[in-house]
């Protein structure tokens, strides 16, 4: 999740722990180019000891090829295939989930990729741009390829993030795909993802983005582990004080800073029981001693959500 998820995020999330695989805000090529800092992201001294699949976001074997070859000369040997960016900027000229309507492109693009590259590829993709029906021509196309796993979105893309992901479409997708099927969408807490397990016991894995922006220690409560408050609060603190450290080093003025940081605790603040006042208070800050103080109080003694006591 581009402006989230990049290096710093995932370092710092990583000392929490419970997440197995990071895939990487997509990387596209713009004017014959990748940029330096999407590189940089992903380069294997900024993410020591995280296992990282890098995605692309092409609408051609040329485009992809050029970022797999660029990923593979980091040691990279597995990219994810972006089927699934909403924007109508990216989806009208066919890239991400503007590409599902035209499974006979995907089925080319597929065809030179694999005859060019030998990293593995994978594929995250929502079930349409237009229609959820547009999901049957393409699980058929990627049939016809070797691909390593499908994430499934189940939204179509003129959805944006606007209702429910269609979870039930699950069953349906395992049954007609040759490749293993992971998921994707809406997945909050620890419960939500144990009844999509359940319901879906082949499913491989599960990715999750909002989840784990608003709860750090989502993967990890899936994974059956949970921490006593005390402990909760310190590794948040933790947590949120090495991003902060990290994104002061990078940018320039109080200013930038600041506005990184309320980016963060729009989805932060949903872990504490007066998230309004949580976000309104980081808001408010004016200065980066202001925010650390602030931001200890929140953290250290605020009411988390869903608890019984502070
Ligand atoms: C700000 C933002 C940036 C995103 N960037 C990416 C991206 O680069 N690649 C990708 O596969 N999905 C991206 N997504 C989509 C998420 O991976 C995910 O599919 C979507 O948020 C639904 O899952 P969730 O409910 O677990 O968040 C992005 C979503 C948001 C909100």
């Amino acid at each position: 999740m581009q402006g989230y998820t990049e290096a710093i995020f995932r370092s710092a999330i990583n000392q929490i722990g419970g997440i197995d695989v990071y895939y990487a805000p997509f990387i596209r090529i713009e004017n014959g180019e990748i940029r330096k800092k999407h590189l940089a992201d992903i380069a294997p001294e900024n993410n020591h000891g995280l296992q990282v699949v890098p995605q692309v976001l092409a609408n051609s074997a040329t485009e992809m090829l050029q970022v797999a070859n660029a990923v593979a000369a980091m040691g990279y040997t597995e990219l994810n295939w972006n089927l699934g960016c909403p924007f109508p900027m990216v989806a009208k000229r066919q890239l991400g989930a503007g590409l599902l309507p035209h499974p006979e492109t995907i089925d080319r693009i597929l065809a030179e990729f694999e005859a060019q590259s030998h990293l593995s590829l994978s594929v995250k993709m929502r079930l349409g741009y237009v229609s959820a029906d547009e999901v049957w021509p393409v699980i058929d196309v990627l049939n016809r390829h070797s691909i390593k796993e499908i994430i499934v979105h189940p939204r179509i893309g003129k959805q944006m993030y606007n209702g429910a992901a269609d979870s039930g479409v699950l069953p349906d997708i395992v049954a007609k795909s040759a490749h293993a099927v992971a998921y994707n969408g809406d997945t909050r807490t620890a419960e939500q993802a144990h009844l999509l397990i359940e319901k879906n016991p082949t499913v491989t894995h599960l990715m999750i983005g909002r989840g784990l922006l608003c709860n750090p220690f989502l993967a990890l409560e899936i994974k059956g582990q949970t921490l006593n408050g005390y402990n909760r609060r310190n590794q948040l603190m933790n947590f949120v004080g090495t991003i902060a450290e990290r994104q002061l080093d990078r940018l320039q003025g109080a200013g930038h800073f600041l506005q990184k940081m309320t980016t963060y605790w729009e989805y932060w603040s949903a872990m504490f029981d007066d998230a309004h006042r949580a976000l309104k208070t980081v808001k408010k800050c004016r200065t980066v001693e202001e925010y650390t103080d602030k931001v200890q109080d929140i953290v250290l003694g605020w009411k988390m959500a869903g608890t019984a006591s502070a």
